[in-house]
C-alpha cells in the first residue's frame, strides 16, 4: 500500500496543482520510481491510498505502472483518513493471507524491501520499520532502539532536544493483518501517534535499519537538493537534445525532445524537461524546468524551478531560489529578487525588487 492522500502543503504553490507523489525527479515521476523499485523487488501489486483529486492528477498523468497492477483507495470526500485509516479502509483489498509493505509515497527512497520482509518474516513482529539516520530528527517519527533493533518507544515529531535517538522512521514498513484490528474504523487514524507507540509498548515493534539514498522532498530546497542527488547516483540521465551550439555541462538531465538555442549553457545540474523551449544566450544550472515550459533568449537561472508550461520573457532577471508556479509568465525585461514565489498563472509585468 502506498499512502499518497497528502497535501505538500510546504511545496506550494507547485503543489497547488499536483500532488506530491507526482513531483518529477530527474524527469520521472517519484511515484513511477516508487512502481520501478517496488516492481525490481518482485511486488506485483500496489494499492494507492489517496484523496479523489490525487487519484484524478495520477489519471491524467498516466505514470507507467512498471508492470504492477495498481488499485486505487480514496479517502471519503473532505474526510482524509491520516496515515492508518486508509490501511483499515482497504483491508479487504489486501486481506489476511499474509503481512503486506506499506509506503509513504512522498519519500524517494532506495531500500531493500525484500530485506524489510525477510526481517519482519524471522520475528515475532506485527510490525517492522525502516529506519535510517538522520542529523536533526525533530521533525520525523524517531525511536528508541534496545539493543536486539526491538523498538522500545517511537514518538512522532519530538520537541527538539528530547529525541531519543537519531534513527527516523524511513516512511515504510511491514505491518502482519493483525495490526487491522488495532485500527478504529472510519476516522482519521494516525499510525504514528496512535498505532506504533501501542505496538511498541507489547515488543513487537521492529527496527530494520536502511542506508540507501534517502530523500525527503519536503521543502522547495530540499525538491532541488533531492534531484541534484538523484542526478549525482543515477549514471544514465545525459540525452542529446537537438541542440545547436548549446554547451551542456554535466551532469545534467535533458529529455530529448528539448529545443536549445545557439549558445546557451545548460548545466551543471540542471533538469530539463519534456517539450521545453529554450531561446539563445540562456544560462541554466542548478534548477529545475518542468515540462513544457518556455525560457526565452538572454535568461539566467541559477537555483530555480521553473513549473510546467510556464512562460519566462527575454532579458528576465530571475533571482537565485525563485519558483515559478505552473502557467505562470514572467515578462521581457523584468528583474526578481532571489526567492520571490510566483503562483500558479499569474502574469508579472513589473519588477518585484
Ligand atoms: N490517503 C491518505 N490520507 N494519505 C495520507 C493522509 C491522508 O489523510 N495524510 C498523509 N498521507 C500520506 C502522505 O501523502 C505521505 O505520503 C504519508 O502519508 C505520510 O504523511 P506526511 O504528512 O508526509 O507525514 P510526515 O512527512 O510529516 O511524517 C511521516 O513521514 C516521515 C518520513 O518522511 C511520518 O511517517 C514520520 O514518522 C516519518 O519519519
Ligand atoms: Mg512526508
Amino acid at each position: 500500500m502506498i499512502l499518497a492522500g497528502g497535501f505538500a502543503t510546504r511545496l506550494r504553490p507547485l503543489s497547488c496543482s499536483r500532488p506530491k507523489t507526482l513531483f518529477p525527479l530527474v524527469n520521472k515521476p517519484l511515484l513511477q520510481w516508487t512502481f520501478e523499485r517496488l516492481a525490481n523487488s518482485g511486488v506485483d501489486e500496489a494499492i494507492l491510498a489517496v484523496n479523489a483529486l490525487t487519484q484524478f492528477y495520477i489519471r491524467q498523468q498516466k505514470p507507467s505502472k512498471c508492470g504492477l497492477k495498481v488499485r486505487f483507495s480514496i479517502d471519503p470526500p473532505k474526510k482524509p483518513l491520516g496515515t492508518a485509516g486508509p490501511i483499515k479502509k482497504a483491508e479487504p483489498l489486501i486481506g489476511h493471507d499474509e503481512p503486506f509493505l506499506v509506503l509513504n509515497g512522498d519519500i524517494f527512497a532506495d531500500i531493500d524491501y525484500q530485506n524489510l520482509l525477510n526481517t519482519h518474516k524471522k520475528t515475532n513482529a506485527l510490525a517492522t520499520m525502516a529506519l535510517c539516520r538522520v542529523e536533526d530528527p525533530s521533525c520525523f517519527g524517531v525511536v528508541e532502539l534496545c539493543e536486539d533493533d526491538c523498538i522500545k518507544r517511537f514518538i512522532e515529531k519530538p520537541p527538539k532536544g528530547q529525541e531519543p535517538s537519531n534513527f527516523i522512521n524511513a516512511g515504510a514498513y511491514v505491518l502482519s493483518p493483525e495490526v487491522f484490528d488495532l485500527i478504529p474504523e472510519n476516522r482519521a487514524v494516525s499510525i504514528e501517534r496512535e498505532i506504533f507507540p501501542q505496538i511498541a509498548e507489547t515488543g513487537r515493534l521492529v527496527g530494520c535499519h536502511v542506508d540507501g539514498l534517502w530523500i525527503d522532498i519536503g521543502k522547495p530546497v530540499e525538491y532541488l537538493e533531492a534531484n541534484k542527488l538523484i542526478l549525482d547516483s543515477v549514471a544514465h540521465t545525459i540525452t542529446n537534445p537537438q541542440q545547436t551550439s548549446a554547451q551542456i555541462r554535466s551532469p545534467v538531465a535533458i529529455d530529448p525532445g528539448v529545443v536549445l538555442g545557439e549558445n546557451s549553457i545548460i548545466g551543471p545540474y540542471a533538469i530539463i524537461g519534456q517539450n521545453v523551449k529554450i531561446g539563445k544566450n540562456v544560462t541554466i544550472s542548478h534548477s529545475v524546468v518542468f515540462s513544457d515550459a518556455e525560457i526565452a533568449d538572454d535568461v539566467t537561472l541559477s537555483g530555480v524551478i521553473v513549473g510546467e508550461s510556464a512562460r519566462i520573457g527575454r532579458h528576465a532577471d530571475i533571482g537565485s531560489g525563485c519558483i515559478i508556479a505552473d502557467q505562470a509568465k514572467i515578462n521581457e525585461n523584468v528583474s526578481m529578487r532571489a526567492g520571490s514565489t510566483v503562483c500558479p498563472a499569474k502574469e508579472i509585468s513589473q519588477n518585484i525588487l
